[in-house]
């Protein structure tokens, strides 16, 4: 499965807020309302201080799922596991710069490998460390909260980025926003240029998840 194409905004669902007893049953849900991509949380409790799921568990959703996977790896060696997690049946594998020995190296081998590439930043980390890598990415994902841990509070600053990744990135490419997307906050997100907008909290806090991503969709059209 290929990412759409830049020039829709697509809704993510992260399904860290899920009930991962019923994993496939909620990816299920928020494939009957109607998202194109399921974005996976990956933690290693080393670059982040929490832990979540690794290829085995994403191999046997890809079993029961059509939707194009996109796997957020927020560990310290991602080179060392690209290869694995697209093994599983990742199709997008986004790595963090602060932990890249050599991104433009991983951008290449995620290509060879069929998968495409993601460069992300963390809230303290400036746009000019991505700023070299970004045109060969696929999808660049800015973080409006410090990775670890879903349900966080939006960081208004760190949202300002996107303007600025736009102008770096153009039309062509796709730019991601993860953390603490709402109804409030995805017009914000969307005005400044943002197009893939990741959220766990708003979707699986709510009993009805096709009607909050609905509300979602709403809030920015
Ligand atoms: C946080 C994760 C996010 C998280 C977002 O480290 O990368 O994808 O699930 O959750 P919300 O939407 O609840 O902030
Ligand atoms: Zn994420």
């Amino acid at each position: 499965m290929r990412l759409p194409k830049a020039g829709t905004i697509e809704v993510v669902p992260s399904v860290l807020s899920a009930d991962f007893a019923r994993l496939g049953d909620e990816i299920a849900q928020i494939t009957s309302a109607g998202v194109s991509m399921v974005h996976l949380d990956v933690m290693d409790g080393h670059f982040v201080p929490n832990i979540t799921i690794g290829p085995p568990v994403i191999k046997k959703i890809r079993k029961e799922s059509d939707l194009v996977f996109d796997a957020h790896l927020m560990i310290s060696e991602p080179a060392k596991y690209a290869e694995p997690f697209i093994e599983a049946g990742a199709d997008h594998i986004t790595f963090h710069i602060e932990v890249a020995e050599d991104p433009v190296g991983l951008i290449d081998k995620l290509h060879d490998l069929g998968c495409s590439a993601g460069i992300c930043l963390n809230p303290e980390t400036p746009v000019e460390a991505i700023a070299s890598v970004a045109p060969l990415c696929d999808m660049v994902l800015v973080m409006t909260v410090h990775p670890g841990f879903g349900g966080q509070a939006f960081m208004p600053e760190a949202a300002k980025k996107i303007v600025q990744v736009r102008e770096i990135v153009g039309p062509d490419i796709r730019i991601e926003v993860d953390g603490g997307i709402d109804t409030q906050t995805a017009p914000i997100v969307v005005s400044y240029g943002a197009d893939t907008l990741v959220a766990g909290n708003a979707i699986f806090s709510k009993t009805d998840r096709n009607a909050a991503i609905e509300a979602i969709r709403r809030s920015f059209s």
